[in-house]
């Protein structure tokens, strides 16, 4: 074991992620340091042990990017897309520490900003910080290799009623690993909700769909359906507690220690 515990920060404290990432952030080679709140937010000064219920943890949360991170050996960012593509750029700029991005929801010039960043300090962009859908990734890639273009692919997920973005991260990291599997780009090839309304007519051999549900308290769940026209195989995780991203992130945080600059993922981690 080193010979100290990793200091942790974490932007996005009193999230759902953020508050359980707290929660998880304990035992004798972790340290909670600082919590990085939306500039201006009425939660500055406040003890995080406020945002997890369970007493002062003796660390103000702050909306100051530089003083949460002074301290700190990484940064496990579960706020937004766009608030973690500007901390990674602040954070190339003044030479760390380490960024874990959770968050999701990526828009093309958010992605660049991360790709930039991780020539000057080690990321680690997770969609999913679940070991089970780590595996599932690498599963569906597997899969979608050895299966021609006749077994349609079809990306189901759904989530909580609160979720912001759609399809979810996980449901795109799926669709990618799909397209990998079968050497085309999901850009080219993803057919969303929008484009199946009305009379969308037959399906496009080569197409990977997606489809959305959204209600109630759903932690996250995926399944990839490789539909033949005789057989169909279904690959699916389900999450049962918010907790598991909270641990993966933790994993993931341990693993970053010492790492050289870099863009890396939970396959990493694992060693996928
Ligand atoms: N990688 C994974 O395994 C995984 C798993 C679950 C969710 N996620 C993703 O993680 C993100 C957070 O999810 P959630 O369910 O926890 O959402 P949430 O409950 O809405 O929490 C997001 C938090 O980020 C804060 N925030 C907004 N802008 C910020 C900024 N500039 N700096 C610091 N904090 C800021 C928000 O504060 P205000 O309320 O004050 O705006 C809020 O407390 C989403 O993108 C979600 O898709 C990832």
């Amino acid at each position: 074991m080193p010979d100290r515990p990793i200091r942790i920060a974490v932007a996005g404290p009193a999230g759902r992620l953020g508050s359980a990432i707290l929660r998880a952030a304990s035992g004798r080679d972790v340290e909670l340091v600082a919590g990085l709140l939306r500039p201006g937010s009425e939660a500055v000064g406040m003890d995080l042990g406020a945002f997890t219920g369970s007493g002062d943890s003796g660390v103000k949360a702050t909306d100051d990017l530089d003083a949460a991170v002074q301290n700190a050996d990484v940064l496990i960012d579960v706020s937004t897309a766009a608030a973690a593509a500007d901390h990674a750029a602040k954070l190339a700029e003044r030479g760390g520490p380490a960024l874990i991005v959770g968050a999701t929801g990526f828009d093309a010039e958010d992605e660049r900003a991360i790709r930039e960043s991780a020539s000057a300090i080690p990321i680690l962009k997770a969609q999913n910080f679940s070991l089970g859908v780590t595996l599932l990734t690498a599963f569906v890639e597997r899969a979608s290799e050895i299966l021609g273009e006749e077994w349609d692919i079809e990306i189901l997920e759904m989530h909580h009623r609160a979720k912001a973005d759609a399809p979810s991260g996980t449901a795109r990291m799926l669709g990618e690993a799909a397209a990998r599997g079968r050497g085309i780009e999901l850009d080219d090839n993803a057919e969303t909700g929008a484009a199946r309304d009305g009379m969308p007519g037959p399906r496009t051999r080569g197409d990977i769909g997606f489809a959305v549900l959204r209600g109630g308290g759903v932690v996250g769940d995926h399944e990839v359906h490789f539909a033949a026209q005789e057989e169909m195989l279904t690959l699916a995780h389900r999450a049962f507690d918010r907790a598991l991203f909270a641990k993966g992130a933790i994993v993931a945080a341990r693993w970053m220690r010492g790492r050289a600059p870099g863009l890396y993922g939970m396959r990493d981690v694992v060693g996928l």
